[in-house]
């Protein structure tokens, strides 16, 4: 099949993206492990031994970046609609997160485990259709903060990924009433054109 001018230059853009290089010289399976090593390095959420629940998870890039940090006594638990290939010290689902039952899923493994840090890179796949598209991403993030909201240890972390548009500002205003202090980023590593938005709650407020 013949290639469209479109894909043609997304490929050109992909071999020459020194994220992608360094990423196959890291060993990292995506270029992704940028935008939360580079969060990581300006916000400091991760540390040793920490419990962490990365959504929307495949292929693993943020995963293999967290376990280097949180190490074999820190506990990862990574979900995804798609397969994702094992990753020593993290514990996989796969389902869709916006079903209850995947839920369940996770809280079971969770047990009596509460969590220091919650990722979120989940994006619905995009249909073209912006409304469509900015609401399916709200929705995963509103599930993310709702999940934060119940399993989060007191002082706990969120980043979140969301896109800039409708309901987006609504967002972080809901992110306020859970955090102590929500703040956006946009890594170095997130490529300009895309209007995806980093979201970070910081210090889950003790709501007892
Ligand atoms: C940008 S990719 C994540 C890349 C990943 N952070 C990494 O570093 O390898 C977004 C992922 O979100 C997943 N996703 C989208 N909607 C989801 C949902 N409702 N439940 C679970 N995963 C979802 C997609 O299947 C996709 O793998």
């Amino acid at each position: 099949m013949k290639r469209s001018r479109t894909s043609k230059s997304w490929m050109n853009e992909h071999v020459k993206d020194s994220y992608v290089k360094q990423a196959q010289s890291d060993g990292y399976r995506s270029r992704a492990a940028y935008k939360l090593i580079e969060a990581n390095e300006k916000f400091k959420f991760l540390s040793k031994n920490m419990v962490v629940v990365d959504l929307g998870s495949s292929p693993g890039s943020w995963s293999q970046a967290t376990e280097k940090i949180v190490g074999s006594q820190g506990k990862i638990f990574a979900l995804d609609i798609i397969e994702m290939q094992p990753i020593k010290n993290v514990s996989f689902i796969q389902g869709d997160f916006r079903e209850e039952y995947v839920l369940h899923a996770l809280e079971n493994k969770l047990g009596d485990l509460k969590v220091d840090l919650v990722i979120s890179d989940m994006a619905p796949n995009i249909s073209g259709i912006k409304t469509k598209d900015q609401a399916g991403i709200i929705h995963l993030n509103e599930l993310a903060l709702d999940f934060s909201r119940n399993w989060m240890k007191p002082n706990g972390n969120l980043l979140v990924k969301s896109f800039v548009g409708e309901q987006y500002e609504t967002f972080i205003d809901a992110a306020r009433k859970v955090f102590n202090k929500v703040v956006t980023f946009k890594p170095k590593s997130s490529r300009d054109r895309s209007s995806e938005i980093f979201i970070v709650g910081q210090k889950l407020k003790n709501m007892e």
